[in-house]
């Protein structure tokens, strides 16, 4: 079942571009314009939303930050996310006019559960994206939207979540269409980008080998940060926390902006630090920027392992290692800038001799809050 690799989660890294292709497959026309009338919610209702809550956990959670930075961008509704587990212990403001969002690839994680059913009391509409037909949360909430990243089986998230990425994107597109915020052709136009994502995937897929190398020279790390900028920072957490999951390293994700806040003082000799650096064709300062936070940490001897957009000449001067992938949209890149700290996350813990697919203490969904 393992379809020839080594363990689930190798197996699933390798089934993203399917994963992607299948979430948008026959939710637009060929015109450009979405179709999600699957999810059977009065599109009357989605024009008077005024503020967009996402709920959800661990992985899911990175998901709903990509999915704020998107929606805001093409919607201008305020967004936030809140881990599901804090939400209803603080008296969260929501009312009619209130979107919730929950993502959960299960959905059946109790903590997210318990907070769309608090929504929902409180009278807000609730949308689920999820990966399991007919699981409890979809059921309780008002409209689903499913990913399509077929059953997943590694207890560490994969290519769920890059589908959970994919299935907001729509959403947020979606809800664009009906409030007229962004041109049909700017739509078009993503669309046409998102359906360009599968094939970029592969070729990461299929240009990993040094740095399956580079993950097996660092079996023998402590400590490995990650920093990101804008929607790389929730990808610098995704791949804090895959490492910590499967290969018992420690791990932390930074905002790179944070850095000079106080993070800074953990660089050392030798302190490997992975920077996913956002596109150069992008907004030029959020380039520059996170340039620089890279030439920071270099400067107090950090290995710095950069994740680049192909074409960035700029991080080469800067970095021990760059793995480059494909040239994308910034807002589009988590899609692919992602896949390599997944890579390297399962490489190096297949070394360390770690069941992969199984790592202690966790269970594949989380049922008890
Ligand atoms: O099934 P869910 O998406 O609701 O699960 C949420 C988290 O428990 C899950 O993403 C967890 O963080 C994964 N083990 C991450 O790899």
């Amino acid at each position: 079942e393992k379809g020839g690799f080594s363990s689930f989660m190798e197996k699933e890294i390798n089934d993203q571009p399917d994963a992607v292709a299948q979430t948008l497959l026959g939710r637009s026309d060929l015109d450009g314009k979405l179709t999600l009338d699957e999810l059977r919610i009065d599109p009357e209702l989605l024009k008077q939303v005024n503020k967009i809550i996402v709920l959800a956990c661990g992985t899911a959670a990175y998901a709903g930050t990509v999915a704020k930075y998107a929606i805001e961008n093409w919607c201008r509704i305020p967004t936030e996310v809140e881990l599901a587990h804090e939400f209803r212990y603080r008296d969260p403001i929501l009312d009619e006019n209130t979107l919730v969002v929950s993502i959960s690839q299960s959905g059946e994680t109790m903590d997210t559960l318990m907070a769309v059913r608090y929504a929902r009391e409180q009278g807000a509409k609730t949308i689920s994206i999820c990966n399991t037909n007919g699981s409890t949360i979809p059921r309780e909430s008002d409209a689903v939207l499913y990913t399509h990243a077929g059953p997943e089986i590694a207890v560490a998230s994969t290519k769920a979540f890059l589908a959970q990425i994919t299935a907001a994107y729509l959403l947020g597109l979606y809800l664009a269409q009906l409030r007229g915020n962004i041109f049909s052709g700017q739509i078009k136009d993503v669309l046409a980008d998102l359906n360009k994502i599968p094939a970029k995937i592969q070729t990461i897929l299929d240009s990993a080998g040094p740095l399956r190398e580079l993950a097996r020279s660092m079996a023998n790390e402590k400590s490995v940060l990650f920093l990101g900028r804008h929607v790389g920072y929730p990808v610098a957490l995704e791949g804090a926390l895959k490492l910590k999951e499967i290969a018992y390293i420690h791990a932390e994700g930074f905002a790179a902006g944070e850095l000079k806040h106080g993070p800074i003082a953990l660089i050392d000799d030798g302190q490997p630090v992975f920077v996913v650096v956002p596109s150069p064709r992008g907004r030029d300062s959020l380039h520059a920027k996170v340039v620089s936070n890279i030439q920071e940490v270099r400067a107090r001897g950090a290995r710095t392992l950069v994740i680049a957009e192909e074409g960035d000449e700029a991080v080469k001067a800067y970095a021990e290692y760059v793995f480059y992938v494909p040239e994308t949209p910034t807002l589009l890149m988590p899609l692919l800038t992602t896949v390599p700290l997944q890579i390297f996350a399962a490489e190096l813990a297949a070394a360390k001799g770690y069941d992969v697919d199984q790592p202690r203490n966790l269970a594949k969904s989380v049922t008890v809050e």
